[in-house]
């Protein structure tokens, strides 16, 4: 049972450690992009303390068989919870709203000739060298080879001016190379283009070619920008000029012969070969049929409202003429893949590489790479762009990839992700070296046909509205979710820019595919534009709990990670539970997001998900039962030290998140005899809300934790480690 052998100090060490760096402890990940996943040593660690014998720190690094286990996750997102499952050979049945979390989960867990595949994709990238190689050459500025590779293109967003006419570029800053990955500041010249390396970059000195001063600051700042020509003062940006222009002002580019005497990148101002390759492309490009480019319109939304903002109205105008064509042949490669599963995993690939071939790329001038359309989560427009090489440029003799965002990058990634497949591994830490355990017998997948005999497990995906699905009463034995947080990530609106691509590519094969756009009303995230509030999401969950509850067996757990920073967005999770006529026995904390994260560092967000774990009949730990803030406060700072146990250090929004998941339990716990699920959702909302703060609130409970509160404002002790014996030993159980 989880409530009783879920390991919260081994778990949370685990989820801390995967989530800095998921692709290490998960590589199936890399199979395509998806956002916010939990981590999946938290899922293996919830349906191995329900199903394994403990100890869950030993179960975990077996191999485990749950046969007959039937589990379904309605919300399967990137899939974490359902592949976990699979992998420990439970039936699983999925679902999602979202065409691509289908097709994504589709192709993570769908068997994959891994030799055929690399095959395949290798010939598929050795087929564009040759029509297309030539784009990505250039001058090496060194030996004066025009055979180097492009690495990366930089573009500026150019503007006409409002009074001349003239263009004016849109430079933030000139700085293009900082001196960590290179051993100089690399600075552009405004006046004559060329690019200068310093030492100070508080003191750049002079261009070296025309001498003019160099600044680390552009012209271009909060939405304006002076016009060098003629000093007005122009806005940006201005929808009604139409997409944004760019203009090529620099490449960082790889020559293999120079690179044995050379320290650092090579930089270079584009030259007239630069700029006659990409001229050659807009002409051919302007005058080919493009089949497979969408012809979609960028529908308004949250997030995508930015994009009309800056003048993007279809899909294929955040893409350069050099992108399309890539793009476009690499479709009319992938459609004449006879083999079915492995054009799916090729039109997969395609639809990942979009991230990183689009004008919305930035290039890091830190780390000197290309940043993805999604490292944040949200369409940030930018005024310098970075266009990665197509191809990926592989150095000859080793075969590792020099830099990021092209053909070879995707096909390395997505092999490892599914070789990780037929081999999954753990990583276990012993005395600060990390290891890797192999977990043999287990595999991840639908088949498997390098055993003999082969073997099969059950696996049903379908894209739907997980509030529709009819269940057989009593068929599932658990149901484990990462269902969505009010008003979080807009999944659809950000999705549907990889969506339009990937449906013209493969949209005959699922019905699926049938909706023009991955949005639709029916998805449970706060969204203004879609009319979606706190009733709307409260109504569905509860639509959709309700339904699994008829459908789990008695006793069995329905369990799912959940985290906001504002104590409102819990209510619809109790009312959602209450509705569904089950108790919440267990709120575990455990960390799952990275507090490194673009989108986390530098705010008060928590990184702590609360795990409830409800069912309709069972036992709880008497102690859990408290009917104080106090008794509240002692369960968080037990929460609170076996998180510092295992090496997480909450702070003070975490703490607060803990406070929460415990609040809404003891809510459930209480209000769950006499609970009236047919009254107005309001009404409930209010039920659940005027219990907690007649309890006293969230103040109340803060009130007894403020020796912790404020270490956690303080932040950095580590706490003496309570043991996991000591953990598990107070059992005594109240039924339910
Ligand atoms: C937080 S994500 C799940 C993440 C996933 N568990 C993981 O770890 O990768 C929530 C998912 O719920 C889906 N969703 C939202 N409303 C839905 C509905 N009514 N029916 C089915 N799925 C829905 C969204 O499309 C999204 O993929
Ligand atoms: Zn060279
Ligand atoms: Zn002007
Ligand atoms: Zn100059």
């Amino acid at each position: 049972m989880i409530e009783r052998h879920f390991d919260i100090p081994f778990v949370a060490n685990l989820a801390l450690r995967e989530k800095q760096i998921q692709q290490n402890y998960r590589p199936i990940i890399a199979v395509h992009k998806w956002f916010a996943r939990r981590p999946g040593t938290l899922f293996r660690a919830l349906l191995l303390s329900e199903f394994a014998s403990p100890p869950l720190n030993t179960s975990f690094y077996k191999a485990n068989k749950l046969h007959g286990v039937r589990l379904a996750d309605p919300f399967m997102g990137g899939g974490t919870p359902l592949i976990e499952a699979n992998r420990l050979c439970c039936d699983v049945v999925g679902f999602d709203i979202n065409p691509m979390s289908y097709w994504i989960v589709r192709q993570e867990i769908e068997h994959l000739n891994l030799v055929a595949y690399r095959h395949a994709a290798t010939k598929l990238r050795e087929e564009l060298e040759v029509e297309i190689g030539h784009l990505y050459r250039t001058r090496c500025m060194e030996c004066g080879s025009t055979q180097a590779n492009a690495k990366y293109f930089l573009w500026v967003k150019v503007q006409a001016c409002c009074r001349c006419g003239q263009d004016i570029d849109l430079f933030p800053g000139f700085l293009i190379s900082e001196d960590r990955r290179h051993p100089k500041n690399v600075f552009l010249c405004q006046v004559c283009g060329e690019l200068t390396e310093v030492g100070d970059r508080k003191q750049p000195g002079n261009c070296f070619s025309c001498g003019q001063a160099l600044t680390l600051q552009g012209p271009a700042r909060r939405n304006h920008c002076i016009c060098p020509h003629c000093s007005a003062d122009n806005k940006y940006p201005d929808a009604r000029l139409g997409p944004p222009q760019h203009r090529m002002f620099a490449l960082e580019y790889y020559c293999s012969e120079c690179k044995k005497g050379h320290s650092g990148r090579f930089f270079k101002k584009p030259d007239d070969l630069d700029q006659a390759k990409f001229a050659e492309v807009k002409a051919l490009v302007s005058e080919m049929q493009l089949q497979f480019v969408p012809e979609d319109e960028i529908l308004p939304g949250v997030e995508s409202d930015r994009l009309h903002r800056w003048g993007y109205r279809h899909y294929r105008e955040m893409f350069n003429a050099r992108q399309l064509l890539g793009l476009e042949l690499s479709c009319r490669l992938i459609t004449k893949q006879k083999d079915q599963r492995i054009k799916n995993a090729l039109a997969t690939n395609l639809s990942d590489l979009l991230r990183y071939q689009n004008m919305l790329c930035r290039y890091d001038t830190m780390a000197l790479k290309s940043l993805d359309i999604f490292s944040v989560h949200g369409f940030p427009v930018g005024l310098v762009q970075c266009e990665s090489n197509f191809l990926g440029i592989i150095n000859g003799d080793k075969g590792i990839n020099i830099g990021s965002g092209g053909w070879s990058n995707i096909i390395e990634k997505f092999f490892k992700g599914k070789s990780y497949c037929d081999a999954p591994f753990e990583i276990k830490h012993q005395g600060g070296r990390k290891v890797q355990v192999p977990i043999r017998g287990e595999w991840i997948g639908d088949i498997r046909n390098n055993g003999i005999p082969s073997e099969k497990r059950m696996v049903e995906l379908s894209c739907r509205n997980a509030s529709e699905v009819e269940w057989t009463p009593e068929s599932l034995d658990a149901v484990f979710t990462d269902p969505p947080y009010f008003g979080n990530v807009q999944y659809a609106e950000l999705m549907d820019f990889c969506y339009v691509w990937l449906r013209r590519l493969v949209g005959d094969q699922s019905p699926a595919f049938a909706k023009p756009s991955t949005r639709d009303y029916d998805e449970l995230t706060g969204n203004i534009n879609m009319g979606r509030g706190l009733e709307h999401f409260t109504e569905g969950l509860s639509a959709v709990f309700q339904r699994l509850a008829k459908a789990l067996k008695p006793g069995a757990p329905l369990a799912f990670t959940y985290h906001h920073n504002s104590l409102e967005a819990y209510l619809p999770v109790a009312v959602a539970i209450l509705d569904a006529g089950l108790t919440c026995s267990g709120s575990l904390p455990c960390p799952a997001e990275m507090g490194a994260s673009i989108h986390i560092s530098g705010t008060r967000s928590s990184i702590i998900d609360t795990v409830f774990v409800c069912r309709s009949t069972g036992r709880v730990p008497h102690r859990w039962i408290t009917d104080s803030p106090e008794g509240i406060s002692q369960l968080v700072r037990e929460d609170f030290e076996n998180l510092q146990a295992g090496g997480v250090k909450p702070t003070q929004g975490d703490i607060r998140c803990i406070i929460f998941g415990q609040l809404i339990r003891l809510s459930i716990w209480y209000l769950r005899h006499g609970w009236n699920s047919i009254r107005p959702c309001s009404d409930r909302l209010q039920v659940v809300a005027d219990w907690i703060a007649e309890f006293g609130g969230l103040e109340a409970v803060e009130y007894h934790l403020r020796s912790i509160w404020l270490e956690a404002a303080a932040n950095q002790q580590v706490m003496v480690r309570e043991s996991q014996e000591e953990y598990a030993k107070r059992d005594a159980e109240i039924s339910f």
